[in-house]
């Protein structure tokens, strides 16, 4: 069993990328007075110090770093040790030029940023392992080494390779998946187009082709690339627990469905000890907030559940988008401990301190430009003290009351061209019904298809195109045995391969939800249709509309208008001791609200105490206790019903009946018991 938590941490984690080799070692000393003055505990170091280390091949530089490690031991900040795998030296390229990887269109990428690798390249390969055996060996039992970041965010901005290593490796892999190329032929449906392969030296990667290359292929090619990052993730990750063990090893993720959708993080998940994750506000008019606990929610879904560490977020903006705002004052406070109630063990940055050179010089930090007479640095020492009180919470899991089902391969199924509408969104849909459970303060686990979901009174199934049979089954059984679910169109439609399910549309759904879909018909660019219900109640949907037959279902809402005119829009099947909703438009989040209170009856959730929509309330429970944590992200003071008088931590006050939350604050009480 591999160790799960920094080694010798004993408060949350609070610090961030230090990239002090951009720094004349006058700084370092000064770096970790501050330090200490933040109440810093742990920095991620050496992430893209490749070519410093190794000069030159086989040439090893590690004063530098010993003589930080020994700093930050001597100052009491533990390190979380980077593989610099993410950025090969310039000479390593200089050798190996075929390294670098191709797109599709067979354009060779060149050197000058990071992350541009071909991770089927077994020059690559062997250069990784040679520098990560180095560090693990002279490191490895280090005082101040706490955790392991191998490379950084593996799949941005490069996910897959296109050259002649990357198709010999697919062959390679497409023979272990299938076994037989006729196999390969009947997943892929060849006889189409007539694409019939008779051995698998034929198949190529999905490169350029005149229209529409092969769906199946397309989906394989990036299970392929996803299984071809992670091989080499965990032969970094063997390295370090034969090297230095009883050092926890991470990779960074960055689950946000808008910063990576190319990997698959439930099998991530399973290879790491510790999941971590990155995540920075999109500025694109909507609720950074409530991305930012989808994200939260589904890093700790692919941890299982356990505690999980915020790796990088952002003091203020960022340096990389159209337009980059600061944040409010408070935000970050508000962001920072928002990621702790959903399950982190801490709030790391990137970085430390602002850099003057290069491509993110503009990007915020710790210690800005501006330096630490600045409103930054003082929220910055701040929210130090915030997080050192919160060392209670280490160790306790947050409670969720409802599961998303959510599944990486599906959602890469749909981004395939050639589809009914192309203004039909997988991830949209995510968004629209996480964000209809977060304003009705319901906490959100994201699970598996094929998890057990025994678990939740209730079961979001948003636009899950792609379900395999097992899926299929263990949704069915889910309602079967009493449980609640609420299905998106578009749900249910394909099995791994993207072959249609036999028989009427949803396949995979035909029986529980109690209908079949006789024929898709989408909307027109901003068309909407109505929808008439219950009371005389009225929704609107857009994007989406079908011609649905109930086959057991009762009719709730039926289409008032459109094409489907007459015909079941939003339907409720019981089905065993449970029920099964299905909406079979694009319903907007207020919509989707009215479906979601229809639904909640069946489940018996209770009703969500009378709070304001913005105002975020999460439990997090263990051994430690119940600690309830309210975020306030609105500009008006808020009071919280507590069940159970408690002791704030923040303020070290004592708070009874309910809990007040002045605007724009983070309180958190332990509950007494
Ligand atoms: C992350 C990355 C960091 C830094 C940061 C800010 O995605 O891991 O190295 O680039 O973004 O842009």
């Amino acid at each position: 069993m591999s160790e799960t938590t920094p080694k010798g941490l004993t408060r949350l984690a609070f610090g961030g990328d230090y990239n002090p080799e951009q720094w004349p070692e006058s700084v370092w000393a000064e770096d970790v007075r501050l330090m200490r003055e933040a109440g810093v505990t742990m920095v991620s170091v050496g992430i893209f110090s490749w070519a410093l280390l190794e000069p030159a091949r086989g040439v090893h530089d590690f004063g530098w770093l010993d003589r930080l490690l020994d700093l930050l031991h001597e100052n009491g900040v533990r390190a979380d040790l980077g593989t610099p795998t993410v950025a090969p030296p310039a000479w390593f390229y200089r050798e190996h030029p075929e390294a670098l990887p191709v797109a599709a269109d067979g354009t060779r990428y060149a050197f000058g940023s990071r992350g541009a690798i071909c991770h089927s390249n077994a020059d690559y390969r062997a250069a990784a392992a040679a520098v990560t055996t180095e560090l693990a060996t002279r490191y490895g039992d280090h005082p101040a080494l706490a955790l392991w970041h191998v490379h950084n965010e593996y799949g941005v901005p490069v996910s897959a390779c296109y050259c002649e290593s990357c198709a010999a490796h697919f062959r390679r892999w497409l023979a272990r998946t299938y076994g037989t190329v006729d196999a390969v032929n009947e997943a892929w449906g060849t006889a189409f187009w007539g694409q019939r392969y008779a051995d698998f030296e034929q198949i190529e990667p999905p490169r350029l082709t005149p229209t529409v290359g092969n769906p199946g292929q397309a989906l394989d090619y990036k299970r392929f690339a996803d299984a071809t990052m992670r091989e080499n993730f965990t032969a970094e990750r063997d390295i370090l627990h034969r090297l230095a063990p009883g050092i926890p090893v991470t990779t960074n993720f960055m689950t946000a469905l808008s910063q990576c959708e190319t990997v698959d993080y439930w099998a991530w998940g399973r290879e790491v000890d510790l999941v971590s994750n990155d995540h920075y506000l999109i500025t694109d008019g909507r609720r950074t907030h409530v991305n930012l606990a989808m994200a939260a929610d589904l890093t700790r879904s692919v941890a299982g559940g356990a505690p999980w560490l915020l790796l990088e977020h952002s003091t203020s903006g960022v340096n990389w988008q159209a337009r980059n705002p600061a944040k409010a004052p408070g935000q970050m406070a508000r962001n920072s401990l928002a990621h702790v109630a959903r399950g982190s063990e801490g709030a790391m940055f990137f970085q430390w301190r602002q850099s003057r050179r290069g491509a993110e010089k503009f990007h915020s930090a710790m210690v800005p430009h501006a330096g630490t007479d600045s409103r930054v640095w003082r929220e910055v020492v701040e929210l130090g003290a915030s997080v050192e009180a919160l060392a209670p919470v280490r160790g306790t899991r947050t409670v969720a009351d409802a599961a998303l089902l959510w599944d990486w391969h599906s959602w890469w199924a749909q981004t395939l061209p050639w589809r009914p509408s192309e203004d039909h969104d997988a991830r949209e849909r995510a968004d629209a019904f996480y964000e209809a459970l977060y304003d009705r303060h319901v906490t959100v686990d994201f699970a598996h298809p094929e998890a057990d979901l025994s678990a939740y009174p209730l079961v979001v199934v948003p636009a899950l195109y792609l379900m395999t049979e097992a899926a299929a089954l263990n949704v069915r059984a889910y309602v079967e045995n009493g449980g609640t679910l609420v299905v998106s169109y578009f749900s249910g439609i394909v099995d791994e391969y993207d072959a249609v399910h036999d028989g009427a549309y949803p396949g995979a759904l035909r029986d529980v939800l109690g209908l079949t879909v006789e024929e898709f018909s989408p909307l027109l660019k901003d068309d909407r249709v109505r929808l008439t219900g219950p009371d005389g109640a009225e929704l609107c949907g857009d994007v989406w509309s079908e011609f649905v037959v109930e086959r057991g279902a009762e009719t709730v809402y039926r289409y008032a208008d459109g094409l489907a005119a007459g015909r079941p829009a939003v339907t409720r099947h019981r089905f065993g001791a449970g029920t099964a909703w299905y909406v079979s438009t694009r319903l907007g989040v207020q919509g989707l609200d009215a479906v979601l209170g229809l639904a909640a009856g069946d489940a018996g959730t209770a009703p969500c105490a009378e709070l304001p929509r913005d105002v975020e309330v999460v439990r997090r429970t263990g051994e430690a206790g119940t600690f309830v944590f309210a975020v306030n992200h609105t500009a008006s003071d808020a009071e919280v019903p507590l069940e159970t008088p408690g002791a704030e931590l923040l303020t070290g006050e004592r708070a009874a009946g309910s809990l007040a939350v002045p605007a724009g604050a983070v309180r958190v009480v332990r509950l007494d018991g």
